[in-house]
């Protein structure tokens, strides 16, 4: 969930590729859940088919959820590797509909989870440290997406709104003990893909390769996210 530009209704031809990576993640989302629900009938066993549909959504919120973190850095050490420019505004409409797409997932996920799977048992939400973890990583990706906005957007202004969304790295940060937590995740895994983000998140550090690809650089890799 990142910078949300307000758009009018039809889309000029410079917004056209914006909207064009955008309908990608979300065509990819929805492709991705369609995919996991029919996984999900051809498994025989009611059980299994809980278990699978709350993981297996899970992992596709995660996914989408990671995204977003790497993207800014990931654009990043594109340019410094090719030293070619690359479409700061793509950049950030992508960041902002991978952003969307996890918090959607992770609200679909979440209540899959909660209603079928632990039987919409309050007790057990309070009770378990790895379900607090994820319900508090559910209310913070919440607040993003609502501030995903262009109505709402325009009212925060962006000097706000920058710092607003650094809370998707507590999200991340609320997921990562979530998933440390929960009985069935693979611990070894989880750790790796932690690893790689963290070392990917490093490529914000990277020095910028030349003046030209400068401008569009600094512009994909707003530090809001
Ligand atoms: C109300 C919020 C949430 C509830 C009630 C919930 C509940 C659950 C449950 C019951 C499981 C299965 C237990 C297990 O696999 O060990 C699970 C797994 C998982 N959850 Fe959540 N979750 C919530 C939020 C989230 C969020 C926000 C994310 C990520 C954006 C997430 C990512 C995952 C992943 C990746 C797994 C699979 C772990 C595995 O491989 O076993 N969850 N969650």
């Amino acid at each position: 969930m990142t910078n949300a530009d307000p758009s009018p209704a039809r889309p000029s031809r410079s917004q056209r590729p914006r909207r064009r990576v955008a309908w990608i993640a979300y065509g990819t989302a929805t492709a991705a859940t369609l995919v996991i629900w029919a996984v999900d009938w051809s498994i025989p066993w009611v059980a299994e088919r809980e278990l699978w549909l709350s993981r297996a959504s899970g992992w596709a919120a995660c996914t989408a959820l990671a995204l977003t973190l790497s993207m800014t850095p990931l654009s990043r050490a594109f340019v410094w590797a090719t030293a070619r420019p690359i479409s700061g505004a793509q950049i950030t409409a992508l960041r902002r509909a991978l952003g969307i797409s996890s918090a959607w997932l992770a609200l679909l996920h979440g209540a899959w989870s909660f209603v079928v799977y632990l039987d919409a048992a309050w007790t057990a939400v309070s009770y378990w440290p790895y379900l607090r973890a994820g319900l508090a990583a559910l209310v913070v990706l919440l607040v993003l997406l609502s501030t995903s906005f262009a109505g709402f957007n325009r009212r925060l202004r962006i000097r706000l709104w920058k710092p607003l969304h650094r809370l998707s790295y507590i999200a991340g940060l609320l997921v990562f003990q979530h998933l440390l937590l929960a009985p069935f995740a693979p611990k070894r895994l989880v750790l790796g893909l932690v690893a790689l983000l963290l070392c990917i998140e490093l490529a914000r550090f990277l020095p910028r390769r030349s003046k030209g690809v400068e401008e569009r650089d600094r512009e994909a890799c707003d530090p809001a996210t």
